[in-house]
């Protein structure tokens, strides 16, 4: 008999994870049956379509509608549908990835209802609980039934934590998974040209975080900083972030000039990793681009004053900065003195097979 897991996709950074996941059990397992849900969290095209389609993933099998809203909202939103649909169901696990508020819910209703929870990402600790993320990420890994984790810091974090070592398994980074499928078709395309910048002669921008964004006069001091940096810089700009910035005309506040900073859409998958591909250099607060970066050997400044993702500064290419430090490391950055960087065991684009053969020896 085969058995029933719950996929859970909510925010544009799911997509990625779950897809090798969906896939490696769609067609490499006889005991593992995928059910794609899809909460809702993101819901515009761009943010949530456009990867469904870039990644081959069908059409969620079950759309909860759940939307935006405040924290709470959106966590009980969640809540209260997914009970009702694990109700129905009755799925035999649901496995959950990353640290959005869909994670933690999803897995609390799971939890209750006694049905196993298995975390992909689990163990990263940034040590900053103002961050949601770390809020999500220590409830789940409190509850889950299996601990997925990426690296051996996010081992020694669960175990700090009094996790028992045999729910922990290292498997490697999932994200890379995807990121290997598409590497060569993301590489061929040209929509980096589209913007009129040369290959290997810009960087690219992404900042979404509440404790860059949410405050304009933090945005305002962060594109002071962007518009000196000496090479053009591609801004696909968050939703969050783009209601900040027409909020407060911060695109007049600060001169924000289109030859230096191009404000554009949030892209799809490969047409952001083309981007990236070409840059020079990623400025960025995501923590999947910290990873990205530390896989394809390109300098990352990431504007946080703290990472859950460490490993991608003590062997990647990943630098914190700050409004005061970035000018200097961008310097080195142009002078060809950046770090090398290697990439971490087990980012080898072969971690959803991995998982599987765990889910199959524990369902069996
Ligand atoms: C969420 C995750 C964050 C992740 C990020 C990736 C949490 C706590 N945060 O943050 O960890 O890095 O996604 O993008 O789960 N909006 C739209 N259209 C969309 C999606 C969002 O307009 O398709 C707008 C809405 O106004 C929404 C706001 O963006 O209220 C913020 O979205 P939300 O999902 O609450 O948080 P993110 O900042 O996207």
């Amino acid at each position: 008999m085969t058995k029933k897991i719950h996929l859970i996709a909510a925010a544009r950074p799911n997509f990625m994870k779950i897809a090798p996941l969906w896939r490696a059990m769609s067609g490499g397992s006889d005991l593992l049956d995928p059910v794609l849900i899809h909460t809702g969290q993101h819901y515009d095209k761009n943010m949530s379509d456009v990867f469904f389609e870039d990644l081959g993933l069908p059409a969620p099998d079950v759309h909860l509608g759940v939307g935006g809203g405040s924290h709470a909202q959106q966590t009980a939103g969640v809540l209260l549908k997914y009970e009702d649909l694990c109700l129905q169901q009755r799925p035999d696990l649901v496995l959950v990835v990353g640290d959005v508020n869909a994670t933690m819910a999803t897995s609390l209703v799971a939890a209750k209802l006694h049905i196993p929870v298995a975390h992909v990402e689990a163990g990263l600790r940034s040590r900053d609980r103002t961050m949601p993320e770390e809020i999500n990420r220590l409830m789940t890994d409190a509850i889950a039934d299996l601990l997925f984790t990426p690296s051996p810091d996010a081992d020694a974090n669960l175990l700090g934590e009094g996790v028992a070592a045999g729910k922990i398994h290292l498997v490697g980074n999932i994200m890379i998974d995807s990121l290997v499928r598409s590497i060569e078709k993301a590489r061929d395309l040209g929509a980096f040209k589209a913007f009129g910048v040369q290959s290997g002669e810009f960087g690219v921008v992404t900042l979404h975080r509440p404790s860059n964004v949410d405050d304009p006069a933090t945005l305002e001091k962060i594109f002071n900083v962007l518009t000196a940096v000496p090479m053009p810089l591609l801004f696909p700009v968050h939703p969050r972030t783009r209601a900040v910035m027409e909020r407060n005309d911060l695109v007049a506040r600060c001169g924000l000039d289109a030859s230096q900073v191009q404000l554009i859409e949030p892209l799809g998958y490969y047409q952001f990793m083309n981007l990236v591909l070409h840059s020079r250099m990623i400025l960025t607060d995501s923590g999947g681009l910290q990873e990205e970066t530390t896989y394809l050997g390109i300098p990352c400044l990431t504007m946080r004053p703290n990472t859950e993702r460490p490993v991608t500064i003590e062997q990647g290419t990943n630098e914190l900065a700050t409004v005061e430090t970035l000018a200097d490391q961008v310097q080195r950055i142009v002078e060809g003195k950046w770090k090398q960087g290697r990439i971490p065991d087990l980012w080898d684009g072969r971690t959803a097979p991995r998982i599987v053969k765990v889910l199959e020896d524990y369902l069996a």
